[in-house]
Parts: structure tokens; sequence; C-alpha cells
């Protein structure tokens, strides 16, 4: 079986492209575990729920279908907000636990996300947290949406990220925090090429 890579980190650290590249350079499937915390959060909204309803989330994430990470309504504020909510709440987590495992049991994978050093995959042999300032990550994300096209405002841009932040971090249920055998790699003074050229050179050099 290939070799299972648990990337963790805050919102808009820069590691879903650091996953998708490892993932491509190492020859390994992809999975980006926050997809499925937003189609969760996805499927609340649409029944007009709350995504904090502990019994209405539950149920969400028990029909969850592979089918809901392809909606092209799982990013922007009201997906993020719902995404961080429902992510809060145990029995989500554990709903999501086995289809985590199961995609990697195939043959190894490169997992992002905010628990997989530390829950899902405990003994993953490279774990990395990608990282950054606060201020650098609004920045990304700021950027990102005017490529969009969309009219985001900085300020409000990393307000909502520090309260994900917040949420993310301050939860009873699996909190982000680095696995004490993580790398933390802080990309904030990196572009997307050197936080590659740094995140391949530490996992050969735990897959050795
Ligand atoms: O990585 P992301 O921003 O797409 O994640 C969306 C939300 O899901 C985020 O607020 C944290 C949560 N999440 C989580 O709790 N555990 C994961 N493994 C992935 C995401």
């Amino acid at each position: 079986m290939g070799p299972i890579i648990a990337i963790d980190g805050p919102a808009a650290a820069g590691k879903g492209t650091l996953a998708r590249r490892l993932a491509a350079e190492l020859g390994l499937p992809y999975l980006d575990t926050g997809l499925l915390y937003r189609a969760v959060g996805r499927l609340v909204l649409d029944v007009g729920g709350n995504p904090s309803d502990v019994a209405i989330a539950e149920a969400a994430a028990r029909r969850l279908d592979p089918a809901d990470l392809d909606r092209s309504d799982l990013r922007g504020p009201a997906a993020d907000a719902a995404a961080s909510g429902v992510a809060a709440i145990p029995g989500v987590r554990a709903a999501l636990l086995d289809f985590q495992r199961g995609f990697a049991a195939r043959g190894g994978a490169v997992l992002d996300g905010r628990d997989i050093g530390t829950v899902i995959f405990p003994d993953a042999p490279a774990k990395l947290f990608v990282t950054a300032s606060p201020q650098e990550r609004a920045r990304r994300r700021w950027l990102e949406l005017r490529t969009k096209g969309e009219d985001a405002d900085l300020a409000t841009v990393e307000q909502d990220l520090r309260a994900r932040d917040e949420r993310d971090s301050a939860r009873a249920a699996a909190p982000l925090r680095p696995a004490a055998d993580a790398v933390v790699l802080d990309t904030s003074a990196l572009d997307a090429d050197a936080a590659f050229r740094a995140a391949l050179a530490a996992v050969r050099e735990k897959l050795a």
C-alpha cells in the first residue's frame, strides 16, 4: 500500500494547492476533506436548518453521497460558515471517519484538513502542518475572491477567517492543532513553488 500523507492547517494557508501538487508528484490520490464538511453544511442549509443543530447535521452527514462533493456551491462565506458549524459536532465527524479512512486504505493518499494527522490517521508516516500569518492568509483569500470577480473587502475577509480559525481551534471535537510529530511549514514568506519544494523535501525525508 502507498503511504498516507496528512496535511493539516488553518483556512487559506495554501494546504489545498500544496496537497494537490504533492499527490500529483508522488502518484497518490488526493482528498480535500474540507469538502466533506462543506457538503454536509450545504445539505443542512438545503433543508433550511441551522448548521449547529446536532440532529439535522448528523442526519445530513449520514446521508452524504460522494456526488455531493461535486456541487458547485461549496465555496463562499455561507458555505464556509456552515462547514465550520457542522464540523464542531462530534457525531458529524464520526459519520465522516470511515469515508476518509476508506479513501486512503485503497493504496495510500494525500489528505488535507484539520485533524488528519491527529485523529483520522495518527500513524501516518508523513504529516505537515501548513500555516501562515492571519494577515497573509486573508490577503491570499481576498486575491482569490477578486480573481473570481467577487467584490470582497479585505478587512471582512480577515475577520471571517479569524472567526473560523477560532471556531476550528476552540471546539472540543478534534480541534485544529499540529500533531506532535508534524513538520510545521510556515508559508507566510514563501510563494507557491517555494512552499511546494519545502513540503516535498519534508515528506521525502519522512518517507525515507
Ligand atoms: O479546509 P476547508 O476550509 O475547506 O474546511 C472547511 C471547514 O471544515 C473548516 O471550517 C474546518 C472544517 N474541517 C474540519 O473540521 N476537519 C477537516 N478534516 C477538514 C475541514
